[in-house]
């Protein structure tokens, strides 16, 4: 497997990607695609952490890390992370999810937030942002909105967080 940064030869692929993963999924909007395209050419777009992973040459999976701030402080959101229905519970969600952390450690980003799994996103050391000062900015299951500390010494910030325009949340 090799995970790598997307490139822009790449995004029709990524977008068809991100759209067959979201078909089968449990939660969705049916609009995931044209966010990863919104974003992209948005001021959140980070491109060092729009990554896909390749198996045998073929994008198998795709995962985007935006710009978000609680108060003053940058922070990443983690959405959304997609995977082929047919490469599913292969590693490679996993393997994008770290490899973005590394990335994100490395450009001095204290905290990843995502809404997702508890189950899944638990096991990439993601805990209630609650437990950091960091609140969502509608209604969701404390357990279900989620922050990773990125860098050990990052401080708590406390407030609520504020995404890109592009996802259409204020
Ligand atoms: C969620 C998703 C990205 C996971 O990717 P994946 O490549 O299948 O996941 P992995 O193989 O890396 O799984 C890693 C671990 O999580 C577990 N896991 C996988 N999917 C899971 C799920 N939906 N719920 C709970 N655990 C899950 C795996 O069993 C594995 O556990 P293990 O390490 O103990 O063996 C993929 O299923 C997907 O694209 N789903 C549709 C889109 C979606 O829902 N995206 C997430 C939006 S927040």
């Amino acid at each position: 497997m090799l995970i790598r940064k997307e490139e822009a030869k790449d995004y029709e692929i990524v977008c068809s990607v991100v759209k067959s993963a979201f078909d089968s999924a449990e939660h969705t909007d049916g609009n995931e695609h044209n966010l990863v395209k919104a974003l992209r050419e948005g001021k959140a777009y980070i491109p060092e952490l729009s990554l896909v992973a390749e198996i045998n040459g073929k994008i198998a999976g795709h995962i985007m890390f935006t710009q978000a701030e609680v108060i003053n402080n940058a922070v990443l959101a983690l959405a959304p992370l997609s995977v082929l229905p047919e490469y599913q519970r292969k590693g490679i969600g996993a393997a994008l999810i770290k490899e973005g952390h590394k990335i994100a450690k490395r450009l001095g980003y204290g905290y990843s937030v995502v809404l997702g799994s508890e189950k899944y996103y638990s096991k990439f050391g993601y805990l209630p942002a609650a437990i950091y000062g960091i609140k969502p900015p509608f209604d969701v299951p404390g357990k279900n909105f989620m922050a990773y500390k990125i860098n050990e010494t990052a401080p708590d910030i406390h407030g609520i967080i504020r995404y890109a325009k592009e996802f259409g949340i204020d």
